[in-house]
């Protein structure tokens, strides 16, 4: 299952044949195609700030082990975009703060850090965004009046390579950069950031087909008021909502009301995204808002490099940074997108994609042990869950299988085909005289292909899509004489146990 046939026009297949038909004939690479179908994705911060983290190359594996397909990076580490290089995997780099002011100042010093740290990667790994520093307004305010500049240089620059469709660039804002979150119709961005920043960053962000993406947290929202919001809508499934008066509309989860409180703040800058269409003259987008972080601890007790006191209130905000907290969280929010239901009260149609923060206890953040800081990972150092999740979705028992969908016409399906064999599907018995070679049709071809490839990525979210060209069936399909096959990529990896080069 993917969402990205409801996702924005730019990412909806009929955009995408239209693109296709433009463009066919052309050399523009095929993958330019299918990146832009990958909205609606729940992926995972690859933070490293950790002094016993397994190697990239384990983190790799783990990745796709647990079905990972996209992740967050705080910098952009050759070694690490190296390892993940040939996986499928989507990923999202970052320029970090400190080369923000140079970014601004230079667009050649913008253009050597692109080259280096976008071009020199892609399109082996799939980097599809760049985040141009991180919480700027909290963690780097002097740098304010760069921002907006800095991400205009890295856009140009990745103008100049062809790379602009493919790449998108973004900012991720903490969610202090709004005033007012509650009700959310009340949402607006800090006064002085508003005007001076926000407005033309959005402008940016419409202009170049990019998103906002901010720093989501209920967690914090909610152990700084635990007296007046409910453990249960912080952690996203309160049985009784609370209304925004104003609009009349029912939240029943904190995140929701952060999201419309976001979108209600860009709209008061004149971003509503219904004002104009895109530049296919189709349709109104709703503006986009991504949460480029999302999570909750699993444990500590303090926070005091950001001078909130969790035992204060009867300590309900130390209590709340609790292992089952964090799994009821962090399921909630993988199983939100997994299961297409990224909309919200105002946005009913909203796209996302979700980060959830971290992969990892990382034990070199915040200040010891005790700091809460250290206990957002989904797995311990030693790559043991700290609870049960599943990026896979539901229906684990059953298997599935990924065939092509006949309707999205032979000229696609061809195209998503030439894709997939040349990105890690295994094509070798489709080939003249090979067993499945008959029938010999681009449908049947691209099943197998297709299948291979969702297969071989262990059946993760967003796999069997192909720009919407393919869909998830549940029993095995017989093509001619073939039966096409399920798990080969458990069963090979499991006789393989090393390395993972080939996909
Ligand atoms: C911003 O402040 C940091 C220290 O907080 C400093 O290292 C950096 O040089 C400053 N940058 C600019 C452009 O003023
Ligand atoms: C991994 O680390 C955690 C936390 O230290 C521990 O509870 C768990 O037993 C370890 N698992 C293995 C397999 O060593
Ligand atoms: C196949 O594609 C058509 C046309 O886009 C669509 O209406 C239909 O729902 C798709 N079938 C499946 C099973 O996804």
């Amino acid at each position: 299952m993917s969402c990205s046939v409801r996702s924005s026009p730019l990412q909806g297949r009929m955009a995408l044949n239209r693109l296709f038909v433009l463009f066919l004939g052309t050399a523009l690479p095929l993958l330019f195609f299918f990146s832009l179908a990958d909205a609606g994705k729940v992926g995972v911060s690859y933070g490293r700030l950790g002094n016993n983290l397994p190697s990239t190359a384990s983190v790799v594996k783990l990745l796709k082990q647990s079905g990972i397909t996209t992740v967050r990076l705080y910098d952009a580490n050759p070694r690490v975009l190296k390892a993940l290089a040939n996986t499928g995997i989507t990923v999202m780099v970052m320029l970090p703060n400190d080369h923000l002011a140079a970014a601004a100042a230079d667009p050649a010093s913008a253009r050597r850090w692109v080259l280096r740290n976008v071009a020199a990667h892609y399109p082996a790994t799939r980097i599809h965004g760049v985040a141009v520093g991180n919480e700027v307004f909290e963690e780097a305010s002097n740098l304010t009046r760069q921002l907006v500049p800095a991400m205009a240089n890295v856009h140009a620059a990745l103008v100049r390579l062809g790379l602009d469709e493919a790449v998108k660039v973004s900012t991720p804002l903490a969610f202090t950069a709004l005033q007012e979150s509650w009700p959310p119709s009340a949402g607006r961005f800090r006064d002085d950031i508003a005007r001076p920043v926000m407005k033309p960053m959005l402008d940016f962000l419409e202009r170049t087909g990019s998103y906002l993406t901010v720093n989501a947290y209920p967690f914090f929202a909610y152990v700084e008021q635990p007296d007046k919001i409910s453990l249960d809508y912080a952690l996203g499934s309160a049985k009784a909502g609370v209304r925004d008066p104003v609009t009349g509309l029912v939240y029943h989860s904190l995140l929701d009301a952060q999201l419309d409180a976001t979108f209600f703040a860009m709209e008061k800058l004149g971003s509503s995204g219904a004002r104009q269409g895109n530049s296919l003259g189709r349709g109104t987008p709703p503006a986009r808002a991504y949460v480029s972080e999302s999570g909750w601890p699993s444990g500590g007790r303090r926070r005091p490099g950001r001078r909130l006191d969790l035992e204060a209130g009867g300590g309900a905000g130390a209590s709340a940074a609790a292992l089952a907290n964090a799994k009821a969280y962090n399921n909630y929010l993988i199983n939100r997108v997994l299961s297409c239901d990224t909309g919200t009260p105002y946005r009913p149609d909203a796209d996302m994609d979700v980060y959830i923060f971290a992969l990892f206890n990382e034990n070199d953040k915040g200040c010891g042990e005790d700091d809460i800081e250290q206990h957002f990972g989904l797995f311990y150092p030693n790559q043991t869950k700290v609870y049960e999740f599943d990026f896979r979705g539901a229906a684990p028992s059953a298997s599935s299988w990924c065939v092509a969908n006949a309707s999205a016409g032979v000229a696609w399906l061809q195209a998503a085909l030439d894709w997939a064999c040349g990105h890690g599907a295994d094509c070798s018995d489709i080939q003249a005289g090979a067993p499945c070679f008959e029938p010999d049709t681009v449908v049947a071809h691209a099943s197998h292909a297709f299948n291979s490839y969702y297969q071989r990525s262990g059946r993760a979210s967003g796999t069997c899509d192909f720009a919407g060209a393919a869909y998830v069936v549940y029993h095995a399909p017989k093509i001619g004489n073939c039966v096409l096959p399920s798990q080969v990529w458990i069963q090979e990896a499991a006789a393989k146990s090393e390395g993972y080069a080939a996909i």
